[in-house]
Parts: structure tokens; sequence; C-alpha cells
């Protein structure tokens, strides 16, 4: 199994693409932390994996939250005694054009994306360094911060954002043997495209050589290649899952 005896973090992991890459982890031979904002929901997926056989724990995280990010590390490495894998999937838009933004929906998308990332992966990168394991930070990007989206400035810019730190971080970490990647999803099977109009979403598939919308597991997947050894002389990529839209 490809993440036997490891531990990962997944931040945002109570639900959605975090809550497939546990999933996908777990049946690799990874301990699960399960940090969501939504303590309550974290919990339950914990549970749910530990019906499973995965060996697991849910924590409230606010990724925002400076010390809220470290409990999570700690969590991690007093219930299984190491920190080898951190996923930065947390996320949430506000969108809406420039002209009915407000600072706030800027604001926020910014920090929890960016700010929430930088946390994560300040956090894991000391960690691992600490104890000397040659570990793996994935962030999650999206392909709207390589091509911008109309209605997103806020999450294009923080997506982008994501990308630039990956990189800087991934040059700082390589001294200590830890990795840092990002993936790209594009258009995903979730709540997200699920609340999109069908015609806006038909029109938009449309543009996806290999002509389907992506699943929740494609984009686990592509975290599990960075987070395992397959990708150990890889750092600072962008991996995009987009069925070849926007290549
Ligand atoms: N769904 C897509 O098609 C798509 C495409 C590209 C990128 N992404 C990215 O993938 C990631 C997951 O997306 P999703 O569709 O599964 O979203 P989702 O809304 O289903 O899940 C996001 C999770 O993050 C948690 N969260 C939000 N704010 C948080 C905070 N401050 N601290 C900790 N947890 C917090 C939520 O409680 C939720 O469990 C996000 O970063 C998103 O931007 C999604």
């Amino acid at each position: 199994m490809l993440l036997e005896g490891r531990t990962a973090v997944i931040t945002g992991a109570a639900t959605g693409i975090g809550r497939g890459i546990a999933a996908r982890f777990g049946r690799e031979g990874a301990r699960i932390v399960v940090a969501d904002i939504d303590g309550a929901a974290a919990e339950r997926a914990a549970a749910e994996l530990m019906a499973e056989g995965v060996a697991a724990a849910g924590v409230r995280c606010d990724v925002t939250d400076e010390a809220s990010v470290t409990g999570a590390v700690d969590a991690a490495v007093s219930a299984f005694g190491s920190l080898d894998v951190y996923v930065n999937n947390a996320g949430f838009t506000r969108d809406a054009v420039m002209r009915k933004m407000s600072v706030d929906d800027f604001v926020s998308v910014l920090h929890v994306h960016v700010l929430g990332a930088w946390l994560g992966t300040r956090a894991a990168c000391a960690a691992m360094r600490a104890a000397g394991t040659r570990g793996s930070v994935v962030n999650m990007s999206s392909i709207s911060g390589k091509v911008g989206n109309p209605g997103q400035t806020n999450y294009s810019a923080a997506k982008a954002g994501i990308v630039g730190l990956t990189k800087a971080a991934a040059k700082e970490a390589a001294r200590y043997g830890v990795r840092v990647n990002a993936v790209q999803p594009g258009l995903i099977d979730t709540a997200m495209t699920a609340a999109m109009p069908p015609e806006v979403l038909g029109e938009r598939l449309r543009d996806v050589p290999l002509g389907r919308i992506g699943e929740i597991g494609n984009v686990a997947d592509a975290a599990l290649f960075l987070a395992s050894d397959l990708s150990s002389y890889i750092t600072g990529t962008v991996v995009e899952v987009t069925g070849g839209r926007h290549m």
C-alpha cells in the first residue's frame, strides 16, 4: 500500500473532495486526521473511516487560525506518532462580479485559501523538519488560478496565490527533504458543480477534451500520487486534473 504506516492531516475533509482524499489515503494504509471547521462533521467522517478499518481522528480546525492549525498537527503526532502528509484542501467560495463583490468577500476567500494554506504548509514543514520526516505537502489550487474565472476575482487570485506559495515553500523545504506540490482540479462532480445552472455546466463540459466531468476520485488519485513515494523526485509542481480543459 502506498501510504502504509504514514499519517496524513487533511483539512476540509468532512465532506467533498477532502473526504474523498481521506477515503483514498485510508485505503492505501494511511492514518487520517480529518481537520475541518465543522468539528462535529469531522468527527462523523472519522467515525465512518474507522468503520471501514482506517485509523482516524476528527478535529475541529479553522485553517485561518494559527493555534488551530498547530493543534491539528499536534493531534496527528499525539494520536499516531508522526506527521507524514499534510493536505491543504479546505476552501469555500463567495462569487460575485467585481462591481458587486465586497471587500469582505475578497478578504475572507483570500484568508481561507492563501493564509490557510500558508499556515498549514508552515506548521507541517516545521513538524516534519523537527522529526526528520521526508514528508509531502499537497495544496489544493484550482484551474481558475491558472485561467481566471469571471465572478471569481477573489477565488482565482487565491488559487493562483497557492501556486506561488507552493513553489516558494518547495524551494525552502527541499533542503530538509520535504516536498510541496499543488493540484488544480477543473470541473469536478461535487456540490459546487451540482449548483451550476445545467446550461452553464453543459457549455463548460464542451470544452473538456476528455468529454466528461471529473470525479472526486480523480482528484484523490492525483493527491495520492503527490503524497506518496511515487512522486519522490517531484516538488514545486502543479498537477492539472481537468480532463485537458485549459491545458
Ligand atoms: N468542487 C470543485 O469542482 C473544485 C474545483 C477546483 C478546486 N476545488 C477546491 O477543492 C477544495 C475542496 O472543495 P469541495 O468542492 O470539496 O468543497 P466543499 O465545500 O464540499 O468542502 C470544503 C470543506 O472545507 C471546510 N472548510 C471551509 N472553511 C474552512 C476553514 N476555515 N477551516 C477548515 N475547514 C474549512 C468546509 O467545512 C468543508 O467541509 C477547495 O479548496 C476547493 O476550492 C474544488
